[in-house]
């Protein structure tokens, strides 16, 4: 399914969860490292709803009421994204899957000329044990 919304294959590099937050957790609104670039957030168990915050298109945060069972796929290296309200339950249970576009973390097939300049430098190299 991701790889039809993004239009190009992708690989699985992380799956964090299943993580729990207790009462008043917080994630401040971020975004991920470049290999957790398309992402799939899932709330697996909740007693409180806790909205996800995702900004959009034009930059509005926007917020959505996940229940379990369903699942939000966002540019998590690309949009700010969050629970900046307090969570107010006892426990919310949820998995991230994050993947990125195989491209990016294949190794190039060609010596270019980017590659030259920044080739290891010259002279004696320092031997790690
Ligand atoms: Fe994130």
């Amino acid at each position: 399914m991701l790889e039809n919304w993004v239009g190009m294959e992708l690989e699985l590099t992380s799956i964090f969860g299943i993580r729990e937050y207790g009462i008043g957790s917080r994630l401040l609104w971020h975004k991920d490292r470049e290999h957790l670039l398309i992402s799939a957030t899932i709330p697996v168990q909740f007693d409180v709803p806790w909205n996800l915050e995702v900004e959009d298109n034009n930059g509005d945060m926007i917020d959505v009421d996940l229940k379990v069972g369903e699942m939000l796929f966002y540019e998590g290296a690309l949009r700010l994204h969050g629970r900046n309200t307090r969570f107010r339950g006892k426990s919310y249970k949820n998995m991230y899957v994050h993947f990125a576009p195989k491209y990016l973390l294949e190794p190039p097939t060609e010596v270019t000329t980017f590659d030259v300049a920044f080739d290891k430098p010259k002279g004696p190299q320092p031997t790690y044990i």
